[in-house]
């Protein structure tokens, strides 16, 4: 049992928590996850962590509710406990010294972000975050972002705050070859293959945070698999971290789908045991 120190609604749907990790804290680097179990009957579900605090061994996972096991977390409150969080499981990101860099995130892909850009800035290189969000009201970790690189720059779908668009479309507005040498992508798979394909001929290294459906997040079920320059690969020991360039997105959304029908099952089966 791990227990919430701190929940904060941060947008609609989107909550972070700090939760009481000591071993994990000491050991997570950026671009790690945890497999989180909300409630001993839960499925379990993987988080990227997004912060830690040494003094109160505590580390903090932002989630978006979209299904039954992420709304069983959301349901819970500070003090509360979760039955279980396992990590730091995968790879940490890569980063650089000296270079230009572009970190791009869309949705609660922001949160997944934060702790990569402050990675890269700590490490010395020019940082600029590119995020995108639904509508002013659905941006996260402003405050937090700033801190953790030169330009933070917002693109919102409904043109609320920011640049009107996505946050594709803001990266071809405000750069082109030449402007970055490295960048990280972290957000809807639609998202990602379009920073990919955008930056393809712009001769620069972009690397990819993907988030294929996961189930024991230890490379033993497969349930992860993704293609990489041809090259099978599973993303919970492999990666999380891929080059954007040589992934198939194709597939990766192909196989997100394929439980759909299924995730669609046990979240009505959770609506309809909440309305007993
Ligand atoms: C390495 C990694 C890190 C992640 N970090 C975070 C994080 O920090 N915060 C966060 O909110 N989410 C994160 N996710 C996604 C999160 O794990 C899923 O949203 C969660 O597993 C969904 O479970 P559910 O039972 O609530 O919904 P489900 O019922 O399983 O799914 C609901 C809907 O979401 C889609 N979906 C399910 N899993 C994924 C997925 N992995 N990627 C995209 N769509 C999916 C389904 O196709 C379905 O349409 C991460 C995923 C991975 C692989
Ligand atoms: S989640 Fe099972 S192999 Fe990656």
């Amino acid at each position: 049992m791990n227990l919430i120190l701190t929940k904060r609604v941060l947008a609609p749907e989107v909550t972070l928590f700090e939760i009481v990790a000591p071993r994990i804290q000491r050991r997570w680097k950026p671009g790690q996850f945890v497999i989180v179990r909300p409630l001993s009957t839960s499925e379990r579900i993987p988080l990227t962590l997004v912060t830690s605090d040494a003094a109160r061994e505590s580390v903090t996972l932002v989630v978006q509710a979209i299904g039954r096991t992420t709304r069983e977390l959301a349901a819970l409150e500070a003090g509360e406990s979760v039955a279980d969080v396992v990590g730091p499981l995968g790879e940490a990101a890569t980063t650089t010294t000296g270079e230009k860099v572009v970190c791009m995130g869309g949705g609660v892909g922001v949160a997944e972000l934060l702790p990569v850009a402050k990675a890269f800035h700590d490490a010395g290189n020019h940082v600029t975050a590119l995020c995108g969000a639904r509508s002013d009201n659905y941006r996260i970790l402003d405050a937090e972002l700033h801190a953790a690189a030169d330009v933070v720059e917002w693109a919102t779908d409904d043109g609320s705050y920011g640049f009107h668009g996505n946050v594709v479309q803001l990266l071809q507005a405000v750069a082109g070859p030449g402007s970055f040498s490295v960048g990280h992508v972290i957000g809807p798979i639609p998202m990602m293959k379009a920073a990919a394909e955008a930056t393809r001929s712009w001769g620069m290294k972009l690397y990819a945070s993907l988030n294929p459906v996961m189930i024991d997040g230890t490379g033993m079920c497969g349930g992860c698999r993704i293609t990489v320059g041809n090259e099978v690969k599973f993303a919970c020991v492999d990666g999380p971290e891929f080059d954007a360039h040589l992934v198939d997105f194709e597939e990766l959304a192909r196989r997100t789908r394929a439980y759909r029908d299924m995730e669609q099952a046990a979240l009505e089966h959770l609506c309809r045991l909440q309305q007993v």
